[in-house]
C-alpha cells in the first residue's frame, strides 16, 4: 500500500511531554492515513523538539509503517540483511527469538548498550524507528537519552576536550568480538570495509545544537586511544554524563511506534526481561547527513 497516492488531509494530534528534557507521547493521529504537508511537518518538529516520541494506538502492516516513516526522508537499509520484512526490505525484525546460522539465539540482547546506530557508515540514520508487534510483559523497554542535554550539562573544559575528539567506526570493535553475532563477525571479515571516521561531538542540522554521538561496540578508537582504552574511556564517559533527567525508557505496548531523533540521542534495548517471552519490533532508519 503506498499511502502517497491517497489524497493529502490535515490530522490532528496531541503531542503531550514525558520528562522536560527527554520524550513525547503522541496521540489522536493514524499514520495508516494519509496527511498533509503541515502535519508531516508538525509531527518532524515533535520528534527534534522533544529527541524522541512515542505514537500510541497505531494498526499498521510493515509496509505500512515503513511508508508512514518515509514521509521523514528517504529509508536506508539495515546492514543486518539476514531478517527484513519481505514485501518490504527497507522494514527489518528485531525479534528475540531469531537464530543465527549455527541455530543459537542470542542469550543477550543486541545492542544492550547505549548507542546510536550504524555509526559505520559515512550517512547514518537521522532517525530510527520501531513498531511493536509484540512485547514481553515485563521489562525489554527501549531507553534514550538526549545527549544535548548530557553536553549542555558539561564544563566548558570538558566540552572543549570531547569536541576535540574523533572515532573510528567498524561493525563490531576488535574490542567486543566475544560479544558479537559470528555472522556479523564473518562478514565483517569478508567485507573488510575502511573505517569510518565521524567526530564524537556532532552538531544538529536543524537546530545547531551539540550532542556526544557514538557507538561504544562500533568504536574501534577514539582518537589517541587504542582499542581497549577507546572502550574504558566510553564506558567511563557514559557512567560521568548519563542522568535521570536525561533519559526515559519506554515500556512497550503492542502498536507503539517510537521514533528517536538520532543527532541529539543515543538509545539502548533493554536486556532485564525474561527470554522466554517473545519481543518482536519492525525497525526502520532514515538515512541523515554525514556527521560534522
Ligand atoms: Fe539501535
Amino acid at each position: 500500500m503506498n499511502i502517497m497516492t491517497k489524497p493529502q488531509a490535515k490530522q490532528t494530534f496531541t503531542v503531550t511531554p514525558i520528562k522536560p528534557k527527554i520524550g513525547a507521547e503522541i496521540t489522536g493521529i493514524d499514520l495508516a492515513q494519509p496527511m498533509d504537508e503541515a502535519t508531516r511537518q508538525a509531527l518532524y518538529d515533535a520528534v527534534v523538539d522533544n529527541v524522541a516520541v512515542v505514537i500510541k494506538d497505531q494498526h499498521l502492516t510493515p509496509a505500512q509503517f515503513g511508508a508512514a516513516m518515509a514521509l521523514f526522508g528517504e529509508l536506508m537499509p539495515d546492514q543486518i540483511q539476514t531478517n527484513l520484512v519481505a514485501e518490504f526490505p527497507m522494514v527489518s525484525i528485531l525479534d528475540n527469538f531469531e537464530k543465527n546460522s549455527k541455530g543459537e539465539r542470542a542469550k543477550l540482547p543486541t545492542n544492550g548498550t547505549w548507542h546510536t546506530d550504524h555509526t559505520n557508515k559515512e550517512l547514518p540514520p537521522k532517525f530510527t524507528c520501531l513498531y511493536a508487534e509484540a512485547v514481553p510483559s515485563k521489562g525489554g523497554g527501549t531507553s534514550v537519552v538526549n545527549m544535548n542535554a548530557a553536553y549542555e550539562a558539561l564544563p566548558a573544559a570538558k566540552q572543549a576536550e570531547l569536541a576535540g575528539m574523533q572515532t573510528a567506526n567498524q561493525r563490531i570493535s576488535s574490542a567486543r568480538l566475544a560479544f558479537g553475532n559470528p555472522d556479523t563477525i564473518a562478514e565483517q571479515q569478508r567485507l573488510a570495509e575502511p573505517l569510518m571516521i565521524h567526530p564524537l561531538v556532532r552538531t544538529h542540522p536543524d537546530r545547531g545544537t551539540k550532542a556526544i554521538w557514538f557507538h561504544q561496540g562500533k568504536t574501534e578508537t577514539v582518537t589517541g586511544m587504542d582499542p581497549h582504552e577507546t572502550q574504558d574511556f566510553l564506558k567511563g564517559l557514559l557512567e560521568e554524563i548519563i542522568q535521570e533527567d536525561f533519559s526515559y525508557t519506554h515500556n512497550w505496548t503492542i502498536g507503539d511506534i517510537l521514533i528517536v531523533d538520532n543527532r541529539s540521542a543515543l538509545h539502548k534495548a533493554g536486556s532485564d526481561y525474561d527470554m522466554n517471552e517473545h519481543r518482536k519490533l519492525y525497525r526502520t532508519m532514515v538515512r541523515g547527513d554525514r556527521p560534522v
